[in-house]
């Protein structure tokens, strides 16, 4: 990969898609950075729930626009727990929440705090930073829509409701979770509707994106894939 062009790879879909397995894979194999942008998003929740702006039936919107500035998000890298494998934890005001961030709580809060435009506004000028210097695979639901609309590359990810629930319920068993399937399905469902509904950036697939429905195909074909049609993009923009 040395000295061919970097490029943008924007991953867009539905929750639970698989998304960031493959975007963390890809940036891998490619030598990019892999930006997880719904981890800054539940962060943000996971601040508005700690400070009581956020709940089930209660939206303290103001209260949190006007704390958006003391709210500082980093992404810093470990290799401690895997020498091999870098990977990226969030980071809330210099104290890592990566756990925190994935609870099912923070799950069914997120839709309704990454609706407020303020909050949309502040990361994604920090997601355009990120990108200056390409080289970047960054998922999430707005990359190929807003965040980067000239990304080199777009790909948009679906999958049934019930075979991402599964997947989900299956991660959030293995870390430790308690939870029903019946939870998982009714979060995915709800934050699809919120998601693409919203006023502000919606859920949608861009014009030019591939569109992938992995309901039916394991990781490793889809990797190959993706793989493959990302080495194409690269070669081709090389030889302009
Ligand atoms: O990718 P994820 O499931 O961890 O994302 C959590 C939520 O964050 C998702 O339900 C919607 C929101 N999100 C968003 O609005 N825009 C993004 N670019 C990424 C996530």
């Amino acid at each position: 990969m040395k000295g061919s062009k970097k490029i943008i790879i924007a991953i867009d879909g539905f929750s639970s898609t698989g998304k960031s397995t493959i975007a963390k894979e890809l940036a891998k194999k490619l030598g990019y950075l892999y930006v997880d942008t719904g981890a800054m998003y539940r962060t943000v929740t996971f601040y508005a729930m700690e400070k009581g702006y956020v709940a089930r039936d209660f939206l303290f919107e103001d209260g949190l626009i006007e704390s958006l500035p003391q709210i500082n998000l980093k992404f810093k890298y470990n290799d401690k727990l895997t020498p091999n494998n870098v990977e990226a934890e969030m980071y809330l005001n210099d104290r890592n929440v990566e756990n925190e961030i994935r609870t099912i709580e923070v799950s069914r809060l997120v839709s309704k705090v990454s609706a407020i435009s303020a909050v949309r506004k502040k990361l994604v000028e920090q997601q355009q930073k990120m990108g200056i210097d390409k080289g970047l695979v960054m998922d999430g639901r707005d990359i190929g829509t807003v965040v980067f609309p000239d990304a080199e590359l777009k790909l948009f990810m679906t999958a049934s409701p019930e075979k991402r629930a599964t997947r989900r319920y299956k991660e959030l068993l293995d870390k430790g979770h308690k939870i029903n399937y019946q939870e998982v399905l009714e979060n995915v469902q709800q934050r699809d509707l919120i998601d693409s509904t919203r006023k502000d950036s919606p859920l949608i697939k861009a014009d030019d994106a591939i569109e992938f429905d992995n309901s039916d195909m394991g990781l490793k074909v889809q990797f190959e894939r993706v793989h493959s049609i990302a080495m194409q993009r690269i070669t081709s923009l090389r030889n302009i």
